[in-house]
């Protein structure tokens, strides 16, 4: 996540004016590093997300690890709703997973994305998990946005969470990485810190008993 140092994570509703270009490469590697990339269905919908392609050399270092060539794409939504234009249905396999609860309507999920149900009013982020894991997904990025990340945080899911202070204030009214969710507080230790210029990234790994 990117996020101005008042907290802001969007410029005119994008997260682009916040970005810079180290922060966008290491966004760009922690993608390449990961099984699966989990987005909210919002985010997807704003960033006009299309399925992740990472270049020739990410994935021979991806095969190297075993790692399938692409990271598999998980949008959550319970509306299923992604836009009749959505850039998602263009490209190449593997589809990416539309995860849901029981009581949202199929009929309105587009074709050629594969549906994965999880929880009953809700998607619940623990069987989500879960069933990733029994697909072998172990290592997953969640790229936002805050609605989807305050409840990991709540469920305690979050192990590493990367932010980049970018050098601006914003103002506005979207504010807060974790969507104003009610979490409990979550101790976590400084593991790294990069500086570009006058962004700040930032890596913190969570404290476990
Ligand atoms: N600064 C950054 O690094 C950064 C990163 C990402 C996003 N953003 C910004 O954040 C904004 C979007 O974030 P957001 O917080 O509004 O939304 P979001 O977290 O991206 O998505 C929220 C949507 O995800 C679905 N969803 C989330 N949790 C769910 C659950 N448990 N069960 C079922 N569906 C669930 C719902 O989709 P449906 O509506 O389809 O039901 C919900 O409306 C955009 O402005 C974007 O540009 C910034």
């Amino acid at each position: 996540m990117v996020m101005s140092i008042d907290g802001a994570y969007s410029v005119a509703g994008r997260s682009a004016g916040l970005s810079s270009t180290a922060d966008h490469e290491l966004f760009l590697a922690h993608r390449n590093g990961a099984d699966a990339i989990l987005v909210g269905a919002a985010t997807a919908r704003t960033e006009r997300y299309r399925r992740p392609r990472p270049d020739p050399e990410a994935a021979q270092r991806r095969s190297a690890r075993s790692q399938s060539p692409t990271p598999l794409l998980v949008i959550v939504s319970k509306s299923l709703d992604l836009g009749r234009d959505t850039p998602l249905l263009q490209g190449e396999p593997p589809n990416p997973i539309l995860a849901h609860p029981a009581t949202s309507d199929t009929a309105m999920a587009p074709e050629g994305l594969e549906l994965l149900e999880a929880g009953r009013s809700e998607v619940d982020l623990h069987a989500l998990l879960a069933e990733l894991a029994r697909r072998g997904v172990n290592r997953v990025a969640c790229e936002g946005g805050p609605a989807l990340l305050g409840q990991l945080a709540r469920a305690d899911l979050i192990d590493e969470y990367l932010v980049t202070l970018a050098p601006r204030l914003a103002g506005g009214q979207d504010v807060g990485l974790l969507g104003g969710l009610s979490t409990p507080t979550r101790d976590y230790r400084l593991h790294a810190v990069l500086r570009d210029g006058d962004h700040m990234m930032c890596s913190y790994r969570r404290i476990r008993a």
